[in-house]
């Protein structure tokens, strides 16, 4: 018995001890909250509690990124980045037919398998972008004398590649990007306006329909944000689409913005679309910055991002806002538009903006 007494006391320290140890645990831990409860702002606090994924969940809208395929099969940072913000994809260049078809019967699937892959993996939306397109074609197309039989033929195997080999897998699609000139209200005269004629859009919409019925069909354009003849030229466009039954389901407003111009009355010209029933989507979005990007146009930079995804919160039917790239070590800016950076949620480095935080402020907002 002499030995029992102590092996008791002993349990009985330890217990307390336990106990203790749990206690203090628990101050920590409760101490810890409310400090974090206090020194983070509301959004933060919500981010760190909710990741944007859910957010956007929450509003059942979309958020999504333009990839590129070296990097989404490279780098673990920007594979995170992708996986931790973002719900969909969209092929920055792969889907497109000098990268896709870059001679005729030649498909290149490396590309394009690797961004739906990656994205199925991971439980992200692909939307397809895109079929039709003045820009990024190869020579074979863009120098062919084709006569319209021959065009009307290129057009269907290139689709029939596409929505088919994604049948079920890419659900919505960029069948027609960019069908009116820069700054104009007028029909872009690109090669297949020029040989098929202005009908090519009621045509691809059509066959891209016959292809994969389920597949919602867009059109994609930019400087459509802010009203104007262009603005109006594509809503004669659609509504004339729309009369005569042609499958077309819904708009990508490219929002590729200037800091300081982002339109105030987005929702307004995105809300006349779904008016007509059709989705809408803000499928580019970027604000670039002249350089260099100072403290106080970055802390603006936030206002616009917030503005233009509660803009898409306003609008019935706007089903995602995208973001053109992951980071501003890959965006498309500098090149494109020498003078300009700094245009996405994340730096070079991929640290999060407060860009980033627009986005989670007009998210955090209750549905
Ligand atoms: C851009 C890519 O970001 C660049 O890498 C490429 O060199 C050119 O195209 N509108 C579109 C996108 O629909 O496909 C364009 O992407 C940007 C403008």
């Amino acid at each position: 018995m002499r030995g029992a007494a102590p092996v008791r006391w002993h349990a009985l320290t330890r217990g307390r001890e336990v106990l203790l140890t749990a206690g203090a645990l628990c101050a920590v831990i409760l101490v810890v909250t409310a400090i974090l409860a206090v020194a983070l702002p509301q959004p933060e606090r919500e981010e760190a509690e909710r990741g944007l994924p859910q957010l956007a969940g929450a509003h059942e809208i979309g958020l999504g990124v333009a990839v590129a395929v070296d990097p989404l099969t490279h780098d673990p940072d920007y594979q995170s980045v992708v996986t931790d913000n973002y719900t969909s994809v969209t092929a920055e260049n792969a889907m497109k037919w000098e990268h896709v078809q870059p001679e005729r019967y030649q498909f290149d699937w490396n590309g394009p398998d690797a961004v739906v892959d990656f994205a199925e993996h991971h439980g992200l939306d692909v939307h397809g972008h895109t079929l039709l397109w003045h820009n990024q074609q190869p020579s074979w197309l863009a120098r062919g004398d084709w006569d319209t039989g021959e065009l009307r033929e290129v057009m269907r195997e290139h689709m029939e590649a596409l929505l088919g080999r994604y049948q079920g897998r890419i659900t919505s699609w960029d069948v027609i990007n960019e069908p009116f000139e820069d700054h104009g209200p007028r029909p872009r005269e690109n090669l297949w306006y020029q040989v098929l004629g202005e009908d090519y859009i009621a045509e691809a919409l059509s066959m891209a329909h016959e292809i994969d019925p389920a597949a919602k069909l867009y059109i994609n354009e930019f400087g459509i944000e802010g009203g104007g003849a262009k603005t109006d030229a594509m809503y004669s466009l659609v509504t004339d689409l729309l009369d005569r039954g042609v499958p077309l389901h819904g708009i990508g407003f490219q929002g590729h913005f200037v800091h300081g111009n982002v339109p105030r009355d987005l929702a307004e010209h995105m809300r006349r679309f779904s008016d007509l029933g059709l989705e809408v989507t803000v499928s580019e979005l970027d604000v670039r910055i002249p350089e260099p990007p100072r403290e106080q146009a970055l802390r603006q930079q936030e206002q616009e991002y917030q503005h233009v995804v509660q803009a898409c919160l306003e609008v019935p039917r706007c089903m995602s806002v995208s973001v053109w790239g992951v980071s501003d070590q890959h965006s498309w800016i500098p090149e494109w538009f020498p003078g300009y950076t700094a245009a996405l949620p994340f730096d070079e480095d991929y640290e999060p903006k407060p860009a980033l935080d627009g986005m989670v402020e007009a998210l955090s907002r209750r549905p």
